[in-house]
């Protein structure tokens, strides 16, 4: 892991691995602008103990050590856990076979260790990507919590059509309760909804890119996605599989970079500041339409291929 300590915006992940959960896992520990302070579980794509299993899993595979992992609620606030082994399998983590993770669990609660490092580390942003009850619990144990952290940004929710029922997202219909409770605590939030990672397709030219990294850990990536694919085919008849919850910890990052506030672009989509449009804004890109043109341009160029320095060459 390479970056300036100094500079690093420091993160928890709270998350429920899950097949998207272990590639946000991936990310924000390997991103050299962030700092991974630790991992929390909840239950959601798996019951608590399979989702904790496989964040301890993942960061045996991927060599992450020194991130304390600590387990949370195992159930919703008001009701039984619904899991989504129609999508993330029995285990929560189906496809590649995993030895005996390496990693230990952490003895203190989730819900602790958040209000903890919240107190200890300026400017820490929390990361969700699963069910919010482990956010809902520590706000009502610890309401400060909402004035200390930098932010929350949030996997789930949708503009539009949901998930898990016609209305619903799967991380806000799995625990609402615990979604209103945090959309209700002044906490600032960063939502990315299904209409934002339904862009992110791991699709079989990304599946090929990183097979070519040819490491066990990008193996074990392309068995988790080469899963994932099939379930999201079976249930939703995606032909490739859209990864949510790093979209969540890519947005840090970028955000991260723009230095939080500076070149923020502020969209006003429902005229509320009375001032007069000055752009159109894109909320959407059609990742194929967008490829054929760039590789169309990049094609149309002339000339044999040439060592560096890169000659000018004439447009064919
Ligand atoms: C969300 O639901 C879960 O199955 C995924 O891990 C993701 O967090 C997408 O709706
Ligand atoms: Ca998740």
């Amino acid at each position: 892991m390479t970056g300036d300590l100094a500079q690093r915006q420091p993160i928890i992940l709270d998350c429920d691995p899950g097949h998207d959960d272990a590639l946000a896992i991936l990310l924000a520990a390997a991103a050299p602008s962030l700092e991974l302070l630790a991992i929390t579980t909840v239950a959601g794509n798996q019951t608590l103990e399979k989702t904790t299993l496989n964040a301890r899993r993942i960061c045996t595979v991927a060599g992450i050590h020194g991130v304390p992992i600590a387990a949370g609620a195992d159930r919703p606030l008001a009701h039984e856990v619904r899991v989504a082994a129609e999508i993330h399998g029995e285990s929560g983590l189906d496809g590649p076979a995993f030895g005996e993770p390496q990693v230990p669990l952490d003895a203190r609660q989730a819900a602790d260790l958040i209000s903890e490092l919240s107190r200890s580390v300026d400017g820490l942003v929390l990361v969700a990507t699963g069910p919010l009850t482990n956010v809902a619990t520590v706000l009502a144990r610890d309401p400060g919590l909402a004035g200390r952290l930098r932010r929350l940004v949030l996997m789930g929710g949708a503009i539009g059509i949901g998930n898990t029922t016609p209305a619903a997202e799967f991380n806000i219909a799995t625990d609402a309760e615990a979604a209103r409770a945090v959309f209700e605590s002044g906490l600032p939030i960063t939502m990315v909804p299904l209409e934002a990672t339904h862009h992110a397709l791991a699709t079989p030219e990304v599946l090929a890119r990183i097979a070519a990294i040819g490491t066990p850990l990008a193996a074990m990536t392309v068995d988790l996605l080469a899963f994932f694919a099939t379930t999201y085919r079976n249930v939703f008849g995606f032909d490739s599989p859209p990864v949510h919850d790093p979209c969540a910890v890519a947005w840090v990052i970028d955000e991260t970079q723009a230095e939080f506030s500076y070149g923020r672009t502020v969209c006003d989509v429902y005229g509320v500041t009375g001032r007069p449009p000055n752009a159109e804004v894109a909320t959407a890109v059609a990742a194929e339409r967008f490829w054929d043109l760039m590789i169309d341009a990049l094609a149309s160029y002339a000339g044999e291929p040439s060592d560096p320095p890169y000659a000018a060459q004439e447009l064919g």
